[in-house]
């Protein structure tokens, strides 16, 4: 990643501006991306746990998340971190099976529960709040051997959950993200995430119906019974990648492509009207028909469904990685990472276009731009919503502790938010990097590092480095200046 990508024109027109005083600023992780302990006291398995230990080969390196950064053990130590940090705000996840063994609230496990408890007790004493994500995909084993996310009955359970969270924490957690990137269906049931399914266009659909009804039972439970106690909020966390179309001819065909990756969880909650995008529904159910199947692999909602799911956010949680550019697929084409977002369907092929600089992960390259063009969609698409970014980061590969590359990244991606903010009218709230530390990259392993902090997974110790974005973003959240000439000295504060 290069100069390039910050232009003169582009520094000149972010250098006087600041973040506004009551902009936040956080960072990120998930529970078993850092945890370990998976079997720690009376903890229950996941999904995730039993697909690395069935599946290793669907994991790059072979590894898994049984130890990770070993933060079931050395949580202060992730605490100390985010002091150094100056952050706002940790956004963090709470294991399901961790705090309810069974999946369900007939056994609460002291441990389990206590653990979050101490953490987020631990973080308000220094100052910092707690941004608790309900579900980052790990899913009580018990509950999948139930037909999980493809079960209509989820909804009850994830709500039956999301009461024991609001009783242990409500009175001291203010914002709630239900479930982390519902487009996770997709992975899910393409093989290559746990549960390692293989239903594509049908389990994949019918998860995406009860995702969302999952997560409008828990915000309207909140709503109704904990809002006028609390007062907090609680919404649901999108992954949105930014499309474009390669070329003037492919306009319509994008707009389907975002339909199926975008509309497909954020137009139920977000539009007017409510349901799903209506050209994609359209879509679906002309292809199931001509496919002889009795009704639509798009599983349909029901009036109620409809008003109960509408509305259902307190604000846009939104995590934004990448841009890919939309064409029609050549009849012979290999689908590749961009497959799962469902493009399949349409017919469609997604790529990063070549000039933009790769990075560790294949399924992202470097457009900044991409991220102001995102938001300005969703505002055009969704009105005046409030942004809250809850994931954005730089994938390396074996990144020493000097990470120009993602000071530079972290820059570049704050300009424009800055500029969404400024002269798109967009309102955002607050950011958060990811990742706090070096972590379980999913099917990457730990080949991927997205760290502030270098983590060495060969020390028992899980020893936690500060790199120089730590340096970096630990000004910006002080100063709510991106800095357009950062340089970093040694000593230049207390990390
Ligand atoms: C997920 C994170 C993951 C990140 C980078 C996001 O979609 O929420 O868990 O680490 O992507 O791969």
């Amino acid at each position: 990643m290069g100069q390039y990508l910050f232009s003169a024109v582009l520094a000149t027109a972010v250098a006087e501006r600041r973040f506004p005083a009551g902009f936040k600023f956080g960072v990120a992780s998930s529970s078993y991306q850092i945890e370990g302990g998976w079997n720690a006291s009376d903890k229950g398995e996941s999904i995730w746990d039993r697909f690395v230990h069935t599946t290793p080969e669907a994991i790059v390196d072979g590894s898994n998340g049984d130890v990770a950064c070993d933060s079931y053990h050395r949580w202060r130590e992730d605490v100390q971190l985010l002091e150094n940090l100056n952050v706002d705000f940790y956004r963090f996840s709470i294991s399901w099976p961790r705090v309810l063994p069974t999946g369900f609230p007939n056994r609460l496990s002291e441990h389990g529960a206590r653990y979050y408890g101490d953490l987020i007790d631990a973080l308000l004493e220094r100052g910092i709040e707690p941004v608790v994500t309900m579900y980052h995909w790990e899913l009580p084993q018990t509950l999948q051997d139930l037909g999980g996310w493809a079960n209509p009955l989820i909804a009850d359970w994830f709500a039956d959950y999301a009461r024991v969270l609001f009783d242990l924490y409500g009175d001291r957690v203010q914002t709630w993200l239900t479930i982390n990137e519902p487009l996770i269906c997709d992975f899910g049931y393409d093989g290559i995430f746990a549960p390692g399914l293989q239903s594509a266009g049908r389990g994949s659909y019918l998860c995406s119906k009860y995702m969302l009804l999952a997560h409008a039972r828990a915000y309207r439970l909140y709503e109704r019974e904990y809002k006028p106690k609390y007062g907090g909020t609680v919404s649901l966390v999108n992954q949105v990648y930014w499309l474009e179309p390669q070329t003037e001819q492919d306009a319509e065909l994008t707009e389907l492509v975002r339909d199926i990756s975008i509309g497909r969880y954020a137009h139920a909650v977000f539009s007017a009207e409510g349901g799903w995008p209506p050209a994609l529904e359209r879509y679906i159910a002309q292809k199931s028909a001509e496919e002889g199947e009795p009704r639509s692999r798009l599983p349909a909602f029901t009036q109620e469904e409809i008003e109960l799911i509408r509305g259902s956010s307190d604000m846009f949680a939104i995590n934004h990685y990448a841009t890919a550019a939309v064409s029609a697929a050549a009849p012979d084409a290999t689908y590749g990472v961009f497959a799962v977002e469902g493009v399949a369907e349409l017919g469609a092929a997604v790529a990063p276009r070549p000039e933009w600089p790769p990075t560790a992960s294949d399924w992202f390259t470097l457009y900044p731009e991409g991220f102001r063009g995102a938001l300005l969609y969703l505002k055009q698409q969704y009105g005046d919503v409030e942004f809250f970014v809850t994931e954005n980061g730089y994938a390396g590969s074996d990144d020493p502790l000097d990470d120009e590359p993602r000071v530079q990244y972290h820059r570049d991606y704050l300009a424009q938010v800055l500029l969404a903010m400024e002269e798109d009218g967009v309102r955002v709230a607050g950011y958060s990097a990811w990742s706090l530390m070096d972590s379980y990259e999913w099917m990457t392993g730990y080949q991927a590092s997205m760290g502030l902090h270098h983590v060495d997974f060969s020390s028992p110790d899980r020893t936690r480095t500060p790199r120089r974005s730590a340096h970096y973003y630990a000004q910006v959240a002080r100063t709510h200046d991106i800095d357009v000439d950062y340089s970093f000295h040694e000593g230049d504060n207390k990390l």
